[in-house]
């Protein structure tokens, strides 16, 4: 049986051109400072974004850590939208590495108001926690990969900035939001004082993701990568094959979008499953079983007898992702799948 792997775009496994690229990629030890093609990608990276400086990392979790151990103090609270990664899945991180209080307020998709940020923002007085980092995702995970409007980004950025505050994006899939909205990467970009990119979701690469930001902040992050364990030594295998990734595989993640769209409409006749349509923007659709009578676990495990895997999604929901290893076809036959079981 062929299985349909719809876990999630981390699934991708790197295509012959990719591992080619990777194996004539010049090196040098990277914790010197000495490798050229980690090097190059930093500065491709930068200048995609219209910042002035970027470091590699092995990967997003490690992006936003060190991003958040970079702006802040121990005591220091930061405004984290209550369904983003860096506070669901990244298992308290921020408590353990940067002694820093997570304060979680409940966005709309994923997005936060100016007026929501003016509310929580504290005063200043001795016996308060200091406001210093607000953080966001885009696209929004939880949300099944929504795209965050860069309107409303600019105008929360623009209000947090005048609070004093910094802010930082999980932009573990800001291609995807690219390429779905048309909005360049360096105007995402300017809404950000820091942002952990990957190159190993959506665009297939093995490994990596990159911090971006101004030079003092990027210097500052590079002593915190080499705490965290981070420094890696003849890098430039991993970042040939982030630029690979980076020169090929962004303007097909349309391609995934429009199989993740196609896969959701063709599930909409089936009354067994809820699927909000509006959530479908980029390459992820959510669908709430409850409806089926069946548990989260019964689901996963019937569509897994048949060879289509998804990951379980809150309590009774499921999530299925769209990625440069599933084809049209496949998708086809995933839906079939799913119609000979929700029918
Ligand atoms: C939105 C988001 N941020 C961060 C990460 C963490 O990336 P990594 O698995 O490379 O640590 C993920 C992982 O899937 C993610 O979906």
């Amino acid at each position: 049986m062929n299985t349909i792997d719809l876990r999630s775009d981390t699934v991708t496994i790197p295509t012959p051109a990719m591992l080619q690229a990777m194996m004539s990629a010049s090196v040098g030890d990277d914790v010197y400072g000495e490798d050229p093609t980690v090097n190059a990608l930093q500065e491709k990276v930068s200048a995609l974004f219209g910042k002035e400086s970027a470091l590699f990392v092995p990967s997003g979790t490690m992006g936003n850590q060190v991003s958040i151990k970079t702006h802040t103090e121990p005591g220091d609270e930061v405004i984290v939208e209550e369904e983003a990664h860096v506070f669901v899945y990244e298992t308290a991180g921020p408590a353990i590495l940067s002694a820093v209080q997570l304060r979680t307020v409940r966005g709309t998709r994923g997005m936060l108001s100016a007026d929501q940020i003016r509310e929580t923002v504290r005063p200043p007085g001795y016996h308060l926690p200091r406001t210093r980092l607000l953080c966001l995702e885009n696209t929004h995970g939880r949300s099944g990969g929504v795209v965050l409007p860069v309107k409303d980004l600019r105008t929360v950025s623009d209000y947090a900035r005048g609070e004093g505050l910094k802010i930082h994006l999980d932009g573990a899939r800001i291609w995807n939001a690219s390429v779905a909205s048309g909005v360049a990467l360096r105007d995402y970009g300017s809404c950000f004082d820091s942002l952990s990119v990957c190159f190993s979701k959506g665009l297939g690469a093995p490994v990596g993701s990159m911090i971006v930001g101004d030079r003092a902040f990027i210097d500052r992050a590079r002593h915190f990568r080499k705490i965290f364990g981070g420094g890696m030594r003849q890098a430039g295998f991993l970042a040939a094959a982030a630029t690979y990734a980076l020169d090929h595989n962004i303007a097909r993640l349309a391609d995934d979008h429009k199989n993740a769209r196609w896969f959701a409409e063709s599930l909409m006749g089936l009354s067994q499953l809820e699927i909000d349509l509006d959530n479908v923007q980029t390459n992820m659709v959510i669908m709430d079983v409850k409806r089926s009578g069946r548990s989260q676990r019964e689901v996963l495990e019937l569509l897994a007898g048949k060879g289509v895997l998804l990951t379980p999604e809150r309590h009774s929901g499921i999530r299925a992702v769209t990625h440069l290893n599933v084809s049209r076809t496949d998708v086809e036959t995933a839906s079939k799948v799913f119609h000979s079981i929700f029918q």
